[in-house]
């Protein structure tokens, strides 16, 4: 494709995807516009393996920009980056037609995986503000993924997929039960061991007192416990039961 059919295209792309755009000219003040020219240069020079030279570019496009996309990548017709800042491109990833990225999307890899270590993304993805995805999964034909979403694995077409982890929230036009997609009331371990302690705390209270009265129940009615004189009032459940049982024997006879 020829310069002007280029810049031609990317003027059809920007109006069409971003609506603040008023003239063709300002397609020129793009940040989008600029890192894609210079990007479709470097991968050239890095399929002829002019390794350092493809680097260099796309360095100093990510300089002027804040978008860096490595030459590596392989990327179709029509990607849009708005506003671009904070945006990487991983080496090995693999982006379809039409999609769009905004700023502070990262498409990168865990640090896990050898040789295809980002992700692809097939036809009219659009990624939102911040998320990142990471990883050599896919992310399927006309899926949304939402602002701030970490995205670790593969996205089915037609979804959207927000949180972190993301989790699919609808599939085609229909929303996905959000059972397990509460991020505010989050489980607190600390205030569940401290329940259980209290828990076992009143168990063992009670299982002491029980104890204690199954031992004033056995002393003579005169005899000192743990200080103070015994005190029959209070009979523990055995004795209860025991004289419960020797009533209903003596109404018997
Ligand atoms: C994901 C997004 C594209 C909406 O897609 P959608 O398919 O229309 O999804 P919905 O709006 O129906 O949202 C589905 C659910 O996800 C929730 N949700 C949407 N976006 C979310 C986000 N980024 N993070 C967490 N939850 C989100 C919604 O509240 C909704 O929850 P509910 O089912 O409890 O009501 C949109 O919310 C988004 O993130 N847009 C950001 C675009 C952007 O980056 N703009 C920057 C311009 S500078």
């Amino acid at each position: 494709m020829g310069i002007i059919s280029y810049i031609k295209n990317e003027i059809q792309v920007i109006r069409e995807r971003d609506p603040a755009i008023k003239s063709n000219m300002e397609v020129l003040l793009y940040p989008s516009f600029k890192v894609i020219l210079r990007y479709r240069v470097a991968h050239k020079l890095y399929l002829k393996k002019h390794y350092f030279l493809a680097r260099w570019m796309s360095q100093k496009a990510a300089r002027k920009t804040g978008i860096e996309i490595h030459p590596g990548a392989t990327i179709g017709k029509g990607l849009f980056i708005d506003h671009g800042s904070g945006v990487i491109i991983g080496e090995t990833t693999i982006i379809g037609d039409n999609v769009t990225l905004y700023q502070g999307v990262t498409l990168g890899g865990t640090g896990k995986e050898q040789g295809k270590r980002h992700p692809t993304l097939k036809d009219n993805v659009m990624v939102s503000a911040g998320a990142k995805i990471l990883g050599s999964f896919t992310i399927g034909e006309n899926s949304k993924i939402g602002a701030g979403s970490v995205v670790l694995e593969e996205v089915p077409p037609n979804c959207t997929v927000v949180g972190v982890p993301g989790r699919v929230v609808r599939m085609g036009d229909q929303k996905v039960p959000r059972t397990d997609m509460d991020q505010i009331h989050l489980p607190d371990p600390v205030l569940n061991d401290i329940r259980e302690l209290q828990n076992d705390n009143i168990r063992l209270y009670k299982q002491l007192k029980e104890m204690e009265r199954h031992m004033r129940c056995m002393l003579p009615d005169d005899a000192e416990f743990a200080g103070n004189s015994g005190n029959t009032e209070e009979q523990c459940s055995g004795c209860i039961e025991k004289e419960k049982k020797e009533e209903k024997s003596d109404e018997i006879i």
